[in-house]
């Protein structure tokens, strides 16, 4: 096995989760050193609306109110403005903003049943469920770690549930071109949308040479698009719980018990995947994610068609660089951050449950009830070759079928209380 969930807590436990910490502090010092900082204010992005209404209010696009001590950031403005745009798909309609919906914490279905986004043309649907796109200037990019005690590499950083992106500058193109997605057939097609949008004189002054290619012009747009997106508003830390850190707000005791099981090593272990440091006053030491991969071997999303190839995740990437198509590498995906998490319609990278009890009463009875999960009672959407790599050995998983679970379903409503304490205010 790869680092073993055990070798990491250990590490964890060892370091008092000092590398982790010490790498993303630093990260985040600078990050936030050469950004201008912003009272949190999600509300510069348009009132929160149906996926639908997004779509069709395409040109009304929101303004950008920076705050009195922020410089006017004309790229994130505009980046806004393509993010919300309806006329940048084809056929029309829809938005960024239609699968990545801002009262779901930039994450949603667009009108879908199936956990995964319905994309602009009937019938189509993303590959995967929409990830969350608050909280993105922390991600850093791909890379490998590789531990002495370890058998192989642990992969950590980059966009997307399986990491094949470095920058959202350069992923931008990819829903645009999506069939599935925003549908466009060629990059010229993006041009001349772009062309005769409302913000085309904007993007003239911003860019001289925006419209010299259609390359240029779509690497413009991602420009604009990364710039809005890691934006300060964009990772706005108004959670309870980040007031919780702060000593400005007590959680209740349903809240306070939720926590220490997700911290228990006995019981949740979340923690030692899902990074938090509460005892910190500084909440940007709690992004809960590691930014890692891992297999948690999740259930089959049976609302899908039937797929003619299993999804592997990390172990599909194509990189001349990091070799990451070993078996190893097959069934992991991002741990996601589980901030605003209750807000998102579906979740997993599969988009299998659509109830946040379900996704924290699975993790307690994977191992003792496999049957209520998986139609097999087997990991039954990983191949069997792989299932040597799922995660087993801490706790909540490290027992049998038919054993007691870690964690009782008092533990579980707990856990979701605690996990409804990572709401943003804005959200709320
Ligand atoms: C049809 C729904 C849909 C539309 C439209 C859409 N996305 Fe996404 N987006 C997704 C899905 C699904 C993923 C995850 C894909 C994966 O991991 O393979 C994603 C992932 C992302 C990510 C990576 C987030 C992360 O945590 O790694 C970014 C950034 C992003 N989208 C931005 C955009 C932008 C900008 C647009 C408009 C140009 C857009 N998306 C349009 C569905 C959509
Ligand atoms: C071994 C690392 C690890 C541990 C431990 C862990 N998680 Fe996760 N978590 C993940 C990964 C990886 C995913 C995504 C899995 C996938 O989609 O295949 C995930 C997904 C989730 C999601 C869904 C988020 C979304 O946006 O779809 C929730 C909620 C969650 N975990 C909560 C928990 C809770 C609660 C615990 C403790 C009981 C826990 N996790 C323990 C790695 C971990």
């Amino acid at each position: 096995m790869q680092t073993s969930p055990n070798t990491k807590r250990a590490r964890l436990v060892a370091a008092g989760a000092g590398a982790l910490i010490v790498v993303f502090v630093s990260f985040v010092v600078s990050a936030l050193a050469s950004r201008p900082a912003r009272p949190a204010a999600m509300s510069d992005a348009p009132p929160p609306s149906s996926a639908a209404s997004l779509a069709s209010s395409a040109t009304a696009t929101p303004t950008i109110d920076p705050a009195p001590d922020e410089p006017p950031n004309r790229r994130a403005d505009l980046g806004r403005r393509i993010f919300f745009d309806g006329d940048l798909s084809d056929p029309p309609g829809t938005s960024c903003a239609a699968c990545h919906d801002p009262a779901r914490a930039y994450s949603g279905v667009h009108g879908s049943a199936t956990g995964v986004a319905s994309g602009s043309r009937p019938g189509r649907f993303a590959r995967r469920s929409t990830p969350s796109l608050l909280y993105l200037r922390f991600v850093r990019r791909f890379h490998l770690r590789w531990d002495e005690d370890a058998d192989f590499p642990e992969a950590l950083g980059g966009f997307f549930w399986d990491g094949r992106a470095d920058s959202i500058a350069a992923l931008v193109e990819q829903p645009l071109l999506n069939p599935n997605e925003m549908g466009n057939r060629d990059k010229r097609s993006i041009a001349a949308r772009l062309a005769s949008s409302a913000y085309a004189a904007d993007l003239r002054a911003e860019f001289d040479d925006v419209f010299a290619t259609p390359e240029r012009a779509v690497e413009a747009l991602g420009e604009c698009v990364e710039a809005f997106l890691t934006s300060a508003s964009m990772s706005p830390f108004s959670s309870k719980y980040d007031d919780f850190v702060r000593g400005q707000a007590t959680l209740t005791p349903l809240e306070a018990r939720g926590m220490a099981l997700f911290q228990d090593h006995t019981k949740g272990a979340c923690s030692s995947c899902h990074t938090m440091n509460p005892r910190s006053p500084i909440p940007e030491r709690s992004p809960f994610t590691d930014y890692g991969y891992e297999v948690v071997a999740v259930p089959r999303n049976r609302r899908l068609p039937p797929s003619p190839a299993p999804d592997l995740g990390v172990c599909e990437r194509k990189d001349p660089k990091f070799h990451t198509d070993d078996a190893p590498f097959c069934g992991r995906f991002r741990t996601p951050s589980l901030r605003n998490v209750a807000v998102r319609p579906s979740f997993m990278h599969n988009g299998v449950f659509t109830r946040l009890r379900d996704v924290v009463a699975f993790y307690a009875t994977r191992a003792t009830d496999p049957r209520r999960w998986y139609a097999n009672g087997h990991f039954d959407d990983l191949p069997a070759k792989y299932w040597s790599y799922v995660d087993t050995s801490p706790a909540p998983y490290d027992r049998r079928e038919g054993e007691t679970p870690a964690l009782d379903d008092g533990d579980v409503d707990a856990l979701v209380a605690f996990l409804e304490t990572l709401t943003d205010k804005e959200l709320r």
